[in-house]
């Protein structure tokens, strides 16, 4: 089984993501959890380079290889691998934040990144999403107070923040049997106790 959490900046997936991830262990699973960017050696280089410094040093297209590079490294080494062991795998993030980002919001081609994605995982998509739904006003407040340095896509404007929600609301409109969307907003057990209760019901039915 393969789990994504995604949704725009600061509406809790990773929280959420690890407190799935305890969740499934105490029930016995074995479960694998990773993010994107990110997940490999190679593939945390790369967040490194998309997520720090200058928004203005590389074009849209450089930084839709460099985040697909990440995916094709993370997915042939760390997530196929651990599906085939039989493995529940929850990835914090996944293809779906690159079809937003780079592909609605700016322009990149949906064709090329669903082709890409063919290329990498076989066209493999998540069997669940859970998609965080916040007002960017509250969750760019929340990541701001993180404190990292990785502020390239905190530091956008407004706008782009709405067009990621809209962006993820809409493909979630598309696909209503793997999206489950949660108001991010509320206080973090009971968008825990949410997703438990789903995922119990979709483990309980085999998929
Ligand atoms: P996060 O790990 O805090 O969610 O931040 C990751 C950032 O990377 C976030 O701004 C979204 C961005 N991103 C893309 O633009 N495209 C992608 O394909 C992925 C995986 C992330």
């Amino acid at each position: 089984m393969f789990i994504t959490f995604e949704g725009g900046e600061g509406s809790g997936k990773s929280v959420q993501s690890k407190l799935l991830y305890d969740f499934l262990i105490e029930e016995g699973y074995g479960v694998l959890l990773t993010r994107e960017p990110g997940g490999t050696p190679l593939a945390e280089d790369v967040r490194r380079i998309v997520l720090t410094g200058e928004p203005e040093k590389m074009s849209t297209l450089t930084e839709t290889l460099l985040y697909l590079a990440a995916r094709a490294d993370h997915w042939s080494s760390v997530i196929k691998p651990a599906l085939d062991a039989n493995k529940i795998v929850i990835c914090d993030r996944f293809h779906d934040s690159t079809l937003v980002y780079q592909g609605m919001c700016k322009g990149v081609a949906e064709d090329f990144l669903n082709a890409a994605l063919r290329e990498i995982s076989g066209g493999r998509k998540p069997d669940r999403t859970y998609l965080l739904d916040i007002a960017p006003q509250i969750g760019i407040t929340r990541a701001f107070s993180r404190k990292n340095n990785e502020t390239r896509f905190e530091n956008m404007d407004m706008a782009f923040h709405e067009q990621v929600r809209a962006g993820f609301l809409k493909l979630a409109a598309a696909e209503p049997e793997r999206f489950l969307t949660l108001d991010g907003s509320q206080p973090v057990e009971t968008v825990q106790e949410k997703i438990k209760q789903d995922i119990t019901a979709v483990l309980a039915r085999g998929r």
